[in-house]
Formats: structure tokens, C-alpha cells, sequence
């Protein structure tokens, strides 16, 4: 049995001419939080991805351990399998495995490729211990092995280094690879005991029940050799990582960060010296304003360096059921991307979102009554912030763009040359 998660046809005689639609036969190995997740995105998504990029997604197994829990309400049950080997023998092109470490995923890992089909794979764990030769595996069989997200969740950071920095002269890669960790760390600077921290995390669902591979450095490390693989060709599974975790002293590492005057961040660096590449996981005191202390919660970051690129900064959500289902979903669809069609060119709305500005006037214009009368006029409200080399600066409330416009046109038109820039810093009251 298989379930085609799918959008309904067109209407006959609808507007759009109707592409051809290839349908790809998935198998998916776990439907836990990750593929739990990917199963609803798929169903979400499925008039999306048929429209934009011409693929209908079938899912014809699925892969757990306990067929007694509960699954999305999306999943026939009819497709669920405990049996590996069943599991393998269906007839599908591509494979997604989100089971998690090294058994059964390396024997489907390396089956599913050696028959030609393609894997996507969010396994940290696999890729860090077999990821070439899981890559050699691919090219000789003509496919592809993909794993956007295995680093960084929904960060399209493989990607990045795989497509567009890979070549650009990499002298570092370093972030914050692990959510649980940063969490946990974000809440130590604030002054939090360890154990309640951890406690919170867990209950946000932020933290496994045993944080142990988070909180001891393993899983940002297996990270870690993922990227520093892609930028400077070293092996994973050999490249000696010099790995001290957040534990066994988190209270004290961020005692320590505070009286240093920074914040503490578990911090996975891979450099470039003279002597080769050295690669550390460790408890870095950063300053509270850098890319990586400004990197709170479970968010991730990733900075690469280089010689012809400078530094790159990537950053948004490191963890989570949803973000990595979409970057399991970016690589079901490598190679099938298509830009987005214009269906029509709608008229174009108001914008009625309300916002803070700064004006500023010259000339005959920089009395503040002028100003203040003008501006009313407009229905906007005002008050001085300074001069500067002769033009008077006002922030006004928050108002929408037309009435901004009728103040700025009635400005231009009194010979006030105004400026006008969006208020982002303003105090949040006044
Ligand atoms: N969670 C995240 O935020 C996140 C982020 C990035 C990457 N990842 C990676 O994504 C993968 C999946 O993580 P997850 O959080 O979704 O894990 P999870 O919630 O524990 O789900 C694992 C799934 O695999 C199945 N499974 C486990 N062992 C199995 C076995 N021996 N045979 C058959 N099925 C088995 C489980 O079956 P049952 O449902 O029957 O127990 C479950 O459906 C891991 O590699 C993880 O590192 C996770």
C-alpha cells in the first residue's frame, strides 16, 4: 500500500495550464519528532511543491520501532513497518532517514545508495562517521546523498559550504551547534542555577530526557566534523577534536564568564593553521555584542571565514521538529527546484503597518511649529530629537506609510528637502 500526500487536481478548465507532475516514491526510516514532522509538512506543502516545482510526493513505508505509539493523523497506518528489510525492499526512488544513530541507519544508508536511490539524511551521527564514504557510495551509484539537517536544523549551512563558500579560501568555520547547550547557557547568564535550566529546556522540549551528547559536547563535535569535512576536506570520522563540554562545572564556567565580563558559549571552532587543521568543542567566554554572544535559546550560528569571502555569518533555529522537516524537504527537492511562476500581478496593497520614524527638515523649514503643524496635518504626531549641520530631527509616533507620504509630500512641496528614515531603535514607549 502506499499514500500519495497530495494536492487535488486543477479544476478542469481552470486558468493554469497544467504542468506534468513526476511523482516520487518515498520511504521514510522514523516518524519521530523529525519525521513525525516531515509527514505533516508534506501533507501542508503538497499543492505548494506540485505547483512550484512539479513533484508529488508518495510515501510508501514508513520505518519505526514501536508500531503502538501514536503517528501523525496523516500517516496511513497501513504504511508503517517495524521490518528493515521489508523496509528497504519497497519500490520507492528516494529514502529519508530520521531514525538517529549508527544502527539501523548505516545499513539503510548504505543499501539504500548502492541500489541507485537517493538518501536524505538528518544523522549527525551517520554522517560524521561515514559521510565520505557514503558520498563515494553515491557517485558510483549515480545518485545523490543529501543532509542539510544534520548541521544547524533549519540553517541552510551544508548548503552554503557545499554550493557557494566551499571554494572561497576557508581559514575557520566556528558557531553554536547545539540548541540544548546554548539554552541552557542563555539562561546560566541570566543569573540561573544548572539544574534549572536544564529542567526548563527539557520542558520546552529543548532537552532530551538524557542531554548527555548536549551538554558534554559529542553532538556539536559530530557537527563539527560534518563542517570542517566540507571546508578543508578532512576526514570526519579520524579528525581529532579537542572536546570539553558545559559540564561538569556549568555554575562555575558562567561564575567564570561573568567575572571575565562576557557570557558564556559552547563553542565548535575548526581552523586552518600551519600545521593542518585543529578542530575544538569547548566553554568559550565571548562578549555579550559578538555573532556568537548575541546567538541566545536555542538558536545556532555558524562563521565562516575566509580569504576571498571575508566572514560569513549564518544563524536562525539550530533544533526542532519543524525547522529540520523543512531542510529535510529543501533536499528532497535538490535538483528539482524551479523558481517561483507569477500566476498574476496583484494590485498592489496598502501598507497599513504602523511604524516610527525619523524626519528631518532644512532650510526655512526647521521651526518646530512649522514642523509639528505640517506633520499634524498628516494626522502624525511628533517630537524633537536635535539639530544637526542645520536640519531639525524629529521622531513621530507610529504611523503607516501613506499618511508619512502625505506629511513628506506637503513637506517637499513647502521647500523643506525632508528625510525620512524608519525608527527600528526607537524607546519602545513615547
Ligand atoms: N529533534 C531535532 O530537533 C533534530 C534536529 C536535527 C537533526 N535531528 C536528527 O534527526 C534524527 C531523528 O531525530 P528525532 O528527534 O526525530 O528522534 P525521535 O523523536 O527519537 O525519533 C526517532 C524515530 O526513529 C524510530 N526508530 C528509532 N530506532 C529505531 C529502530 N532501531 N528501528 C526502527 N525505527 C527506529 C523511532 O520509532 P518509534 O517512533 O517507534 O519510537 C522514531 O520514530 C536524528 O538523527 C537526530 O539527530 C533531530
Amino acid at each position: 500500500m502506499s499514500a500519495t500526500l497530495h494536492a487535488p487536481e486543477a479544476p478542469a478548465g481552470g486558468s493554469r495550464t497544467r504542468r506534468e507532475v513526476r511523482t516520487v516514491r518515498v520511504a521514510l526510516a522514523g516518524c519521530g519528532t523529525v519525521g513525525g514532522e516531515l509527514v505533516r509538512l508534506l501533507d501542508r506543502s503538497a499543492a505548494a511543491i506540485r505547483a512550484r516545482h512539479g513533484l508529488r510526493f508518495e510515501l510508501a513505508s514508513v520505518l519505526v520501532r514501536d508500531p503502538a505509539r501514536e503517528r501523525p493523523a496523516k500517516l496511513p497506518p497501513g504504511l508503517v513497518t517495524t521490518d528493515v528489510a521489508e523496509f528497504l525492499a519497497a519500490d520507492v526512488d528516494l529514502v529519508v532517514e530520521a531514525i538517529g544513530g549508527l544502527d539501523p541507519a548505516t545499513r539503510i544508508a548504505r543499501e539504500a545508495l548502492a541500489s541507485g536511490r537517493r538518501l536524505v539524511t538528518a544523522n549527525k551521527a551517520l554522517v560524521a562517521a561515514h559521510g565520505p564514504e557514503l558520498a563515494a557510495l553515491a557517485r558510483r551509484s549515480g545518485t545523490r546523498l543529501d543532509f542539510e539537517s544534520a548541521v544547524g536544523g533549519g540553517i541552510p549551512v551544508i548548503r552554503s559550504l557545499r554550493d557557494s563558500l566551499g571554494l572561497t579560501g576557508i581559514s575557520a568555520v566556528r558557531g553554536i551547534l547545539n540548541g540544548t547547550s546554548n539554552y541552557v547557557l542563555t539562561r546560566l547568564g541570566e543569573g540561573w542555577r544548572y539544574a534549572d535550566a536544564l529542567a526548563d529546556a527539557q520542558a520546552r522540549g529543548f532537552a532530551e530526557a538524557d542531554p548527555e551528547r548536549d551538554v558534554s559536547g559529542q553532538d556539536a563535535a559530530d557537527k563539527l566534523r560534518i563542517l570542517a569535512w566540507l571546508a578543508f576536506g578532512t576526514e570526519p570520522s579520524t579528525l581529532p577534536v579537542r572536546r570539553r563540554g558545559i559540564v561538569p562545572h556549568p555554575d562555575r564556567l558562567a561564575r567564570a564568564a561573568s567575572v571575565a565580563g562576557g557570557v558564556l558559549r559552547l563553542v565548535g571552532e575548526a581552523a586552518l593553521t600551519d600545521e593542518g587543521v585543529v578542530a575544538s568543542v569547548e566553554p568559550v567566554v565571548v562578549a555579550a555584542g559578538s555573532d556568537l554572544g548575541r546567538t541566545r535559546d536555542e538558536e545556532n550560528a555558524v562563521v565562516v571565514a575566509s580569504r576571498w569571502n571575508g566572514s560569513v555569518r549564518l544563524s536562525g533555529p539550530g533544533a526542532g521538529g519543524s525547522p529540520t522537516a523543512s531542510a529535510l524537504l529543501g533536499d528532497m527537492l535538490r535538483g528539482a527546484q524551479r523558481l517561483p511562476r507569477p500566476a498574476s500581478t496583484p494590485a498592489a496593497p496598502t501598507d497599513r503597518r504602523a511604524h516610527r520614524w525619523v524626519i528631518g527638515v532644512s532650510g526655512r523649514c526647521t521651526d518646530e511649529g512649522f514642523l509639528a503643524r505640517t506633520l499634524a496635518r498628516a494626522g502624525m504626531v511628533a517630537a524633537t530629537l536635535g539639530r544637526a549641520d542645520g536640519d531639525l530631527f524629529v521622531g513621530t509616533g507610529a504611523h503607516p506609510w501613506p499618511r508619512v507620504d502625505l506629511a513628506l509630500r506637503a513637506l517637499e512641496a513647502s521647500g523643506c528637502s525632508p528625510v525620512a528614515a524608519r525608527w527600528e531603535s526607537a524607546p519602545a514607549d513615547g
